[in-house]
């Protein structure tokens, strides 16, 4: 199955109430070959909006830190979200809510093949590394997961909010270029 295939089943998904909220699915972006995959919490409203994972005020700030380390979503990573609708109010998604999604989730990761999977903000690294991940404790770590490298890193919006975290996040994207030299992935 292609990752447009999946999109056009995806889009018809109403297995969780979110679904009752969506203006659009937003289903993730980038490249499909990408050794690079990074996963954040859930659409806000611009990404609502316009159908595409971070593209508000965090997502500019997130691209940024991925060009500072040639990486970009035109070219080489692909980003997706733990849930593909967007949660009311920009609440967290619930635990159930991540339950049901998480299966369009393993097939992106299924179809992609990532090396690499950096969980952007606590969300995703609760869900898809420790369950009592603590970003400022843990972030920039790399674990090994049946051969698949997963770090979890700050939110944008976190360090929108709280500045004084952007130099961490930003040595956690160095983090992430030394590590694809070590495996020799080419950018
Ligand atoms: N925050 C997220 O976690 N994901 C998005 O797509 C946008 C904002």
């Amino acid at each position: 199955m292609t990752l447009n295939e999946l999109e056009a089943k995806c889009k018809n998904c109403t297995e969780c109430e979110l679904c009752k909220g969506r203006t659009n699915l937003v289903f993730g972006m980038g490249k499909e070959d990408a050794d690079i995959m990074l996963v954040g919490e859930g659409p806000g409203e611009s990404e609502d909006l316009q159908g595409k994972p971070f593209v508000g005020r965090s997502g500019q700030l997130l691209d940024k830190f991925l060009a500072a380390v040639d990486l970009s979503r035109d070219k080489n990573v692909y980003i997706a979200n733990m849930v593909k609708c967007r949660p009311p109010k920009n609440r967290d998604p619930k635990p159930e809510e991540q339950d049901i999604c998480i299966k369009w989730l393993r097939e992106q990761f299924k179809i992609i093949k990532p090396k690499i999977v950096v969980c952007v903000g606590r969300i995703s690294a609760q869900r898809l590394i420790d369950r009592d991940f603590r970003v400022t404790r843990q972030h920039g770590e790399f674990i090994n997961k049946n051969g698949t490298l997963f770090m979890g890193t700050y939110h944008p919006a976190a360090i929108l909010r709280n500045p004084n975290n952007k130099e961490s996040a930003f040595g956690d994207w160095l983090k992430v270029r030394d590590k694809m030299a070590e495996l020799g992935i080419e950018i």
